[in-house]
């Protein structure tokens, strides 16, 4: 009996009476147990995919806190620049498909290198009044502050200081996978704006040299466009006017090329004004309302009442709208319900406001793989007689100049919509 006794201490390591062995081993396996869970947990969280976006390793670092401490709302927090990015998790009870709750949302910051896990805590005590929250840093693998983790608590709730010493072992496991994601972000905008200098270095020297083209040509094409229109007044060549005709549009068709090409080379001067983009909307549909009337296409204005002002070359921007509804038009030809939208609206993006307009067609759409071959100069889909694929190239080349941005979004068979973005006038 004794023997056993002793056995039974030397394996488990308990010292008991027979009486609580049962109750004390059930203790120790509920411990291993949770060791296990803490284990998977570390485990898991080394394993965060590296290209993923914070939202979701903010939520997949939540779902797997859930297994050892029970909380309200976690919180990835970043240092990016002078900022604190903060994303958010929350396990919303009444979601049936077990679906997370995911936000993000920024705090300013004053003295960003010594900022502390008592000072994130005030901060956020600030912004959720009704919790408690526990914040712990998480430290890079070269010792520097990355960000933090955060688990918000009901208000009587809150971490017992074992607790709060495991979420610290977490956090030093979590760190380093985020370290790596920083790193992989970091290279991944090296290697991008490598590829953009190249790019644009290219697109310098076409510019120079399609400037230089223009010009040659500008010269020699007005002189022919005026002799061919002395041509069609004399009478006795009714026979060529056809012909001449036919010379007379290739020639419109040549100069509308080169204006473009100067233009997309940007070797034109404009004379900037502050001006309200509605009023350049207007001015365009003024331009060609008529011309898309006549196409039975019909045009919804969605006009924001804001002040959406810009500092801008009228005559360039309004340039762009003009061929982002002639583009829309052309997408409409087949379409049994033919609509435009054209939208202004205040955008925030960046932490910037922008002003924003959009022109929406519920024509064709764009096929996904041509998507970003649509803004190269010369690519089109028309007839060569129709299109010259310089429209959304000289477009982008303009918003750009500009400071702003023009982008798209599509769907084939469905619609397509162009947003372009510049800065407001403050
Ligand atoms: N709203 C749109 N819907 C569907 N496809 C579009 C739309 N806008 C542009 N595209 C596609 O992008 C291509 C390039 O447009 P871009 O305006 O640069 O040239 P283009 O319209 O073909 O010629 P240009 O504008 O010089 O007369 C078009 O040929 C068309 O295939
Ligand atoms: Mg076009």
């Amino acid at each position: 009996m004794n023997t056993k006794q002793e056995l039974l201490e030397k394996l488990t390591g308990i010292q008991s009476s027979r009486r609580s062995y049962y109750k004390e081993l059930t203790v120790v396996v509920d411990e291993m147990k949770q060791k296990n869970k803490q284990l998977e947990v570390i485990n898991h969280l080394t394993k965060i995919q590296i290209n993923a976006t914070w939202p979701d390793v903010s939520e997949s670092i939540a779902r797997q806190l859930t297994q050892l401490f029970s909380f309200a709302t976690f919180i990835l927090t970043l240092h990016e620049g002078g900022v604190l990015r903060c994303y958010t998790a929350s396990e919303p009870p009444t979601q049936p498909d077990g679906s997370w709750e995911c936000g993000s949302f920024i705090l300013p910051l004053e003295k960003h290198l010594a900022l502390q896990e008592n000072d994130l805590d005030k901060r956020f005590a600030e912004r959720f009044p009704h919790r408690t929250t526990s914040s712990v840093l998480l430290i890079s693998q070269r010792n520097q502050a990355l960000g933090f983790l955060t688990l918000l608590h009901d208000k009587k709730q809150g971490l017992s200081p074992e607790k709060l010493q495991l979420f610290r072992q977490i956090a030093e496991h979590a760190a380093v996978s985020v370290e790596n994601m920083l790193l992989y972000n970091d290279l991944r905008k090296k290697v991008n704006l490598e590829a953009q200098l190249v790019q644009s270095a290219k697109m310098a020297a076409l510019g120079e040299m399609a400037a230089g083209v223009a010009h040659e040509l500008n010269s020699p094409l007005t002189a022919i466009l005026g002799n061919i229109q002395l041509l069609q007044r004399e009478q006795e060549l009714t026979d060529y006017q056809q012909m001449m005709q036919d010379i007379y549009q290739c020639g419109v068709r040549c100069k509308k090329i080169i204006q473009n090409l100067l233009i997309f080379s940007r070797q034109e001067e404009f004379h900037f004004e502050d001006v309200h983009i509605n009023e350049l909307v207007e001015d365009a549909l003024g331009l060609i309302g008529y011309q898309l009337a006549v196409s039975g296409v019909s045009v919804r204005k969605e006009l924001s009442d804001k002040p959406l002002f810009v500092r801008a070359s009228r005559h360039q921007i309004e340039q762009i709208i003009i061929n982002l509804l002639l583009n829309g038009r052309d997408a409409l030809q087949d379409t049994p319900q033919p609509e435009l939208t054209v939208e202004t609206s205040l955008v925030q993006e960046d932490d910037q406001d922008w002003v924003g307009l959009s022109v929406t067609d519920n024509g064709t759409g764009i096929d996904a793989e041509l998507l970003d071959q649509i803004f190269q100069p010369f690519f089109t889909t028309k007839a060569t007689s129709k299109g010259t694929g310089l429209g959304l190239s000289v477009s982008l080349g303009i918003a750009e100049s500009h400071g702003g941005s023009l982008r798209v979004e599509s769907m084939a068979g469905s619609f397509s919509r162009f947003t372009l973005l510049l800065p407001i006038l403050s």
